[in-house]
Formats: structure tokens, C-alpha cells, sequence
């Protein structure tokens, strides 16, 4: 590796581009091996940038020919790109560059999957098709030219006439190069219309292989769904006349917001009844909206550099969160995307990898597509919209779209239409995108004479390069309820600004149990001394019902500490407090189900270490079995008539009922199957003609070990469904014993549908060891060596899935010392691995740091 391509890039250093791009023109020979590439872009110096130097990214292309204003140049060639001498004055530049699509396993740029062409482009991928300033505040329209035998040849914006083996496709809405998209391929369309709200006529495609058409209805519908919610819900029309999606089976991440044509991983994508559950009918309706919504928050209006990441995922994991909630309820899609924060972002901030929202330095930007970046950026402005009040979030956000559509924004940016809006000084508020770290907000409160005094103080801990922390604006949503479960005071947003402050309540008539942070009004660690009566008051009769949750959890936590720390027997007071919520019919099932489940086993290890404790996975995975057992026992007849009462008779509907009564038997089923070990599953699984209730069924009688024959019937069954084998994948290296994992797991290995070149079938495998916490840390450091082996041979093929998946390691420093040793020994093997990309290379020395 070269210095010049491990460059840190620092926030402070932005600097407008030189030259600015009027207009591009792209004309492909597609071959799989020696692809054509052809570029006219019409360039014009930046009259806000005092610089004049003329530089173009490009990597792993061979220039054969180059033009300024139509004289043949000689550029000098680097790495990382190009620079020539230009013109004075605006100047045409043109370039032919060959590429070998075929060899790009990395998945950037223009790479082949399934025989079929397909891109991919953010962040910095288009640079590996063409020389082009590959940066997000360089916007232009596009004009693509195809060249290719392929039945369907596709590209941004709206097809023109079609001349048999030519395709042009024109995109009018100027654009960075990070959305440019081409696929072409042999494909089988699914389509439907949309009117916008002014009346215009789209085109709906979802362009997949032969064999999933009938896959692709409910991702139709949720598309509709989506582009009526942003005319509804923030004025926001679609503005060109065909929106189409293609599904790809080899993708780093979910899914792309290439303008006017979305690429899709197809796990993203595609969905049946047969071989979808229930959880990825609403992940695909999200990441479906996720990507529609990135056409105002993202295209039209995009970031200015990369450091800027936030405003556009931020928002639009935001916009995403507001329609699933909308979808699907507001309490229950909360829980849940509140419990995929804490497992995913609070997990990244107390570690090594803890970064702001938006950061100042990186290395690779890939590193930086982060659960803070995405997740606690969405947190970020629910917060903002909680303290200005909903009607200025409108007005604000109106402002934005008036304001900077066309434009590549910031934050300030950003901030700014809220301070014009409402008069506000956000200067302390935008701390939260600076300051790393999860706050930890600690509670004191006392009760005489009538009045309750709560004083909250707020800590932030260290995170690296960052020792010190300021106060940060805190909204802290507020109620009171008496010890009875009556309501003593209605939400109130207190908002928390120094590191210490108090809150007075009188006229009450009793000391008051107080549900902080409802609906989890901001992202902190609240730590009030654990007080069990107060939890169970408030998981029956809490009127905020993320605080019945949050309750819960705490209740379960504490049991299972208890067990853990003191070898108490398990909590039977929690156990029956469980059942009657799992049985209480006034309650939505969706909801009894989420707030039933135990707490997950990384959420215990993590509440351990917050204690300042070292957690043992492998105990902490039989506390967590013994408890489920006991309260199995406990509850069996109440358990069974709730399972029995929650089947669904007639069609299959994703719809929240349906999942909602599924999720509540699925959760009687996995209780039951500790008392009879497997029996009902085994029923369950026989009659199983959906893959919500075959895949659960499949679960328990592994966990149980009486999964043999079904894992392989199951495998007979599917076989022919990729996505479907995925799921196989996973299944067995997560429920069978923790101690067999990794033996399971080197055999599937060496199964022949594994695939370390396939970025689904290999987090389905190493992703799914590495993420079922007994089993990745066995005592032995087995599963340690395992994963590093497989990164090894992972990083030269595909770098930045290889640099994402060294996360699983960011807990290290929380475990005992010979953990510690073992999985620093394994990442100091990947650390040492010869070429080792720029991309893993930047993770773990952050990591070992
Ligand atoms: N912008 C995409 C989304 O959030 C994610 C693409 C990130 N890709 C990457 N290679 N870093 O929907
Ligand atoms: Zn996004």
C-alpha cells in the first residue's frame, strides 16, 4: 500500500472544487471483461475557488485516449487519479477508459452479478468507471449511451427513444457522480403506475431474475405507499416520469438511491409468504422508503462532502422511522427501532470505533456508513423536532426543500433553517453531532411535603481523541404515576442543558414513581438505582407504552443479573408479571410480543459492563436458557391457550395484525419448546406453508437438538432459493449449542452453496457466528480464529465488507483478559495479512488503538 492512498482526510480541510461540470455525457460498450467507458463533460472553473488546479479521480482504469476542447493531452497518471494542464475559461474534456468488470469482486463501481452489469457507486465507486471529480458538491446532469446485446440496458432519469442495441437515458436533475447507476441484464419486469398528487403518470419497474416475479408485489405496494406518504406527509412529489428498481443478489449494503433507478440487494427487495417472515416484509417496506425518501433528502438536495454523510441518512432514516410508524404503529416500531439504537449504535459508541455523527477525520469513507452516522442521526432530529415543536419542524423542513433544492448542503446548513425558523441559538444543540459518546444521564430524586424534586446530571465518558465533553441539550419527556398506577402528572418535556439541574412538582399526594425519557425522548443511558416495585407499577400501567417496554427490560436485566452475580434462582415476580402482560388482551400482540421476549444476551454483557463488571457470555447464554425455562414452567397452560389463540386461519397478510399475532405465538412457541422439546415446534414445522412459521419451528427444534432431519429437509425443500439458504445458513450456527458453533460453522464452510465472494451467504454464515454472543466468545478463542481466517481470505476480494465485519470484535475491551488476549491475537493476524486493504486496515487499528 502506498502512503498516498492511506491518507487521512480531515473536515477542516474542504476546499470547493476547482472546476465545475455543466453537463456529462457517458457512452458504454459493455463487455464483461473489457468494458468501454466514454466521457464528455463539459467543465467550467468554480468562481468560488481561488484554485485552478485540474485533477480527476479515477482508480484501476486504463486511459486510451484523452481531449481537451478536441486536442489529444497526455495527463499524468497516478493512483488516485489525473491531472493536466487546461484551458483558461470553461473546456471540453474527453476521455476513453477501459475496465474489466468481471475482476471487480470489491462491488464498487461497475461489477457483474449473475451475469448481468450493475454499479454501485457510493461513496466513492464511480471513480473506478471513469475520470470525473468523484465528489458529492460536483452536480451535473447526465447523458448515458449504452451499447450492449442485453435485453434491458438502464441508467438515471428518462429513457429515450430506444435504437435497438442503444439505450440513452437522460437524467435532467444535476447530480453527483455517486448516484449514477447502470445495470443491463437479461430480466424478467414487474410493473405498475403513480400519479403524483399534481397529476403526473409514473412508470413502477422491478426488474429481477427469471424465477422472482412473484416476488415482487409487496415491494410495489410499499413503493406506492411511500410516494403518497412524502406528498402527505412533506409535500414532496416524485419529478420523474419512471422510477425503476432492480434486485441484485451480490451487494455490500441494502440498498442504493441512484436517481430514478434504486439497486436493491435482493434480501431488500424481494418477499413471499413461502420464503419471507415477517421481519423482512417490514425491513423491505422501510428500506423500499428508505430509498424513495432519498429523492428529496439525498438527491435533490445532497451532502457537500462526505463528512456531511449525516444530513442526508440522518434525515432519511428519520422520514423512514416516521412512515413505518405510520405503516405499522407508532409504539411498537419505537421499541423497535429504539432496540436496534441500543444493540447497534450504543454498542459502536462505548467501544473503540466511537465516533460523532458527524465526523472530522476518516481514512476510508466506507468505514463511516455507521449505525451513529444513520441511527443516532435520526435521533438527532427526532430530538430537534421534539424541542421546536412540530409545526416548526414543518415550517424548517419546508424551508429546506425552498432553500437548497439543487444544492450540496451541511449541517450548518441544516441547523441554519431551524435558527431562521424559530429565532432558536442551536449552537449548544449542535454539540450532538460533534461530541461522540452516549450521555449517560444519572437520576436523584426525593419526595416531601408534597413535592418531588428530580435532579438529572449528564456525564458523557471519554471516546477516542475526544477526553472531554461538554453538556449537551437534552430533552427529557417526563410523567409521574402514583404507586397505585394512577396518572399523578401528564408528559412534560423537561429539557436537561448543564451538567446538573433539578425539577420541582408539587400538590402531589404521595411520592410519585417517575417514567423518565418516554418514548425515549433522547439518546442517553438513563441510571436511576433499580427499584423492582416501581418497574412492575409501570410495566401494567405506565400510559407511555415504550416505558411498559422499557419497564421490561429492566425487570429482565435485573433478574438476570441477579442470577448471574448471585446465582439467585430466577424472579418469579418478573415471570408472572410477564405472563400477564402476555395474556393481557386489551394490549396490541405486537406489543406483548416485544415486550415479553427476554432481553437480548449482548444487551445483558453491555448493562454488565456499564456496572463496571466483565461479562461471561457463555454463563450469561445459560442464565438466560434457565430463565426461559422457568418461566415456561411457570406459565405452560397460560402459554399454550396463547399459542393456540393466536393462529391464523385464511391468507397470508404481512399487515402489523397479522405479524403482531404471529410474533405473540411465535414467542408461546419458543417458551413451550423448553418444557416439551420440540414437540409442538415439530407440529408446527410439518404444517408449516409460510416461512414465518416454518423458520421459527425450525429454530426450536434445533435449539432442542432435535433439528437433524429437518435442517436437512429443509435444505431439500429450498435449495433453489438463495435468500432461503441464507436463512438455512444462519439457522444453524445460531441455535445450535454454543459450544458446537464453530464446528457447525466449519463444515457449512465447506458446504458447496458457501460463497465468500456472495456478501449475503457470507454474514449469513461468519455474520451469524459471530454475532450470537456464546457462541463467538467460547472460551477457546475458536470462533475468534475462525472469523479472522475468514477476513483473511475475505479482504482481498471485497475490502469494505471485510473492514465492516471487524466490528464484530468492537467489544473486545469489555471481556476478561484471556478473551481480550485471544481476539486482539486474531485481529492482530488480520493487521498483519500482506496487501491488507486500505479499508480493513483503517478498522483495526482503530480497533487495537
Ligand atoms: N446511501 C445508501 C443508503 O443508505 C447506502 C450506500 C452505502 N454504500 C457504501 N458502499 N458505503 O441507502
Ligand atoms: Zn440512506
Amino acid at each position: 500500500m502506498t502512503a498516498e492512498n492511506s491518507q487521512t482526510i480531515y473536515l477542516k480541510d474542504y476546499q470547493a472544487p476547482a472546476y465545475l461540470v455543466d453537463h456529462v455525457a457517458l457512452e458504454f460498450d459493455l463487455h464483461p471483461t473489457a468494458t468501454r467507458v466514454r466521457s464528455t463533460v463539459k467543465f467550467r472553473p468554480n468562481p468560488n475557488s481561488s484554485s485552478s488546479e485540474f485533477f480527476l479521480h479515477g482508480e484501476n482504469l486504463t486511459l486510451l485516449s484523452a481531449y481537451i476542447n478536441g486536442a489529444a493531452v497526455t495527463p499524468v497518471i497516478t493512483e488516485a487519479g489525473l491531472s493536466c494542464t487546461v484551458p483558461d475559461g470553461p473546456f471540453i474534456w474527453q476521455s476513453e477508459v477501459e475496465i474489466n468488470p468481471s475482476a471487480n469482486t470489491e462491488l464498487s463501481g461497475l461489477y457483474m452479478s449473475n451475469g448481468m452489469f450493475c454499479t454501485q457507486c457510493e461513496a466513492e465507486g464511480f471513480r473506478r468507471i471513469t475520470y470525473y471529480p468523484d465528489r458529492p458538491d460536483v452536480m451535473a446532469p447526465f447523458d448515458v449511451t449504452i451499447h450492449s446485446d442485453l435485453p434491458y440496458a438502464l441508467s438515471n432519469g428518462e429513457p429515450m427513444r430506444d435504437e435497438g442495441q442503444t439505450r440513452r437515458w437522460q437524467d435532467p436533475w444535476p447530480k453527483p457522480a455517486y448516484l449514477f447507476a447502470l445495470v443491463a441484464g437479461e430480466f424478467q419486469v414487474v410493473s405498475d403506475h403513480f400519479t403524483t398528487a399534481s397529476g403526473k403518470p409514473v412508470d413502477l419497474n422491478i426488474y429481477v431474475r427469471d424465477g422472482d416475479q412473484d416476488k415482487c408485489a409487496f415491494a410495489l405496494e410499499a413503493l406506492k405507499a411511500s410516494m403518497a406518504w412524502d406528498e402527505r406527509v412533506y409535500g414532496r412529489e416524485y419529478d420523474l416520469s419512471v422510477f425503476n428498481i432492480v434486485a441484485v443478489d451480490d451487494f455490500n449494503m441494502g440498498a442504493m438511491e441512484n436517481k430514478g433507478l434504486n439497486i436493491f440487494n435482493s434480501s431488500a427487495v424481494l418477499a413471499s409468504p413461502e420464503t419471507t417472515v415477517d421481519g423482512n416484509f417490514e425491513r423491505i417496506e422501510a428500506i423500499i422508503a428508505h430509498e424513495y425518501f432519498h429523492n428529496w433528502t439525498g438527491n435533490r438536495i445532497t451532502c457537500r462532502d462526505w463528512f456531511q454523510l449525516c444530513l442526508k441518512e440522518g434525515l432519511t432514516v428519520f422520514r423512514d422511522q416516521q412512515f413505518s410508524a405510520d405503516m405499522r404503529g407508532a409504539e411498537v416500531r419505537r421499541i423497535e427501532d429504539v432496540a436496534a439504537l441500543r444493540g447497534r449504535q450504543f454498542r459502536e459508541d462505548s467501544g473503540p470505533l466511537a465516533h460523532p455523527v458527524r465526523p472530522e477525520s476518516f481514512v476510508e469513507i466506507n468505514n463511516f456508513y455507521t449505525a451513529t452516522v444513520y441511527e443516532k442521526g435520526a435521533e438527532l432530529i427526532r430530538m430537534l423536532k421534539l424541542l421546536v415543536g412540530d409545526a416548526a419542524y414543518k415550517k424548517a423542513l419546508d424551508l429546506y426543500f425552498a432553500r437548497h433544492d439543487g444544492q450540496a448542503c451541511t449541517i450548518e446548513d441544516w441547523l441554519a433553517v431551524f435558527t431562521d425558523v424559530t429565532g432558536q441559538d442551536l449552537s449548544q444543540f449542535k454539540l450532538w453531532y460533534s461530541q461522540a459518546g452516549t450521555p449517560i444521564v444519572t437520576v436523584r430524586d426525593h419526595f416531601a411535603d408534597g413535592t418531588y424534586e428530580l435532579t438529572l446530571t449528564q456525564v458523557t465518558p471519554p471516546t477516542p481523541g475526544q477526553p472531554n465533553k461538554q453538556p449537551l441539550v437534552i430533552p427529557v419527556a417526563l410523567g409521574l404515576l402514583y404507586p397505585d398506577g394512577t396518572e399523578a402528572l401528564d408528559t412534560q418535556l423537561l429539557v436537561l442543558t448543564e451538567a446538573e439541574q433539578s425539577f420541582r412538582f408539587s400538590g402531589l399526594h404521595a411520592a410519585p414513581i417517575p417514567s423518565l425519557l418516554r418514548g425515549f425522548s433522547a439518546p442517553v443511558i438513563m441510571q436511576r438505582e433499580t427499584r423492582q416495585a416501581e418497574h412492575l407499577v409501570q410495566l401494567t400501567h405506565d400510559p407511555d407504552l415504550f416505558n411498559r417496554f422499557e419497564a421490561s427490560r429492566e425487570l429482565g436485566k435485573s433478574a438476570l443479573l441477579a442470577m448471574l452475580q448471585t446465582e439467585a434462582a430466577p424472579d418469579d415476580a418478573y415471570c408472572g408479571a410477564l405472563l400477564q402482560v402476555m395474556i393481557n388482551e386489551d394490549l396490541d400482540p405486537a406489543f406483548r410480543a416485544m415486550c415479553c421476549a427476554l432481553p437480548g444476551q449482548d444487551e445483558i454483557a453491555r448493562a454488565l459492563a456499564e456496572q463496571g463488571q466483565t461479562p461471561d457470555p457463555v454463563a450469561i447464554d445459560a442464565a438466560v436458557h434457565q430463565l426461559s425455562e422457568h418461566l415456561a414452567r411457570q406459565g405452560l397452560e397460560a402459554l399454550q391457550a396463547l399459542y393456540h389463540a393466536h393462529q391464523l386461519t385464511g391468507p397470508f397478510s404481512p399487515d402489523a395484525a397479522s405479524c403482531g399475532a404471529r410474533a405473540l405465538s411465535a414467542l408461546a412457541l419458543r417458551l413451550i419448546s423448553h418444557v416439551d422439546g420440540g414437540a409442538l415446534a415439530a407440529k408446527q414445522f410439518a404444517r408449516a406453508d409460510t416461512m414465518t412459521l416454518q423458520l421459527p419451528a425450525l429454530g426450536n427444534l434445533n435449539r432442542h437438538g432435535q433439528g437433524t432431519e429437518a435442517v436437512a429437509q429443509f435444505y431439500q425443500q429450498w435449495r433453489h432459493e438463495r435468500l432461503v439458504i441464507d436463512k438455512w445458513f444462519s439457522l444453524q450456527v445460531t441455535t445450535c449449542p454454543a459450544n458446537k458453533a464453530v464446528a457447525v460453522a466449519r463444515d457449512l464452510l465447506k458446504h458447496p452453496d458457501f460463497n465468500l465472494k456472495n456478501p449475503n451467504r457470507f454474514r449469513a454464515l461468519i455474520g451469524a457466528l459471530a454475532m450470537t454472543p456464546a457462541a463467538f466468545h467460547q472460551a477457546d478463542g475458536s470462533a475468534y480464529n475462525l472469523v479472522a481466517d475468514q477476513l483473511i481470505a475475505l479482504d482481498d476480494i471485497n475490502p469494505q465488507l471485510c473492514a465492516r465485519m471487524t466490528t464484530v470484535f468492537e467489544t473486545w475491551r469489555r471481556y476478561d483478559g484471556a478473551r481480550q488476549a485471544l481476539m486482539r491475537a486474531a485481529l492482530s493476524r488480520l493487521a498483519a495479512k500482506p496487501n491488507l486493504s486500505r479499508d480493513t486496515k483503517e478498522m483495526v487499528t482503530r480497533l487495537l488503538d
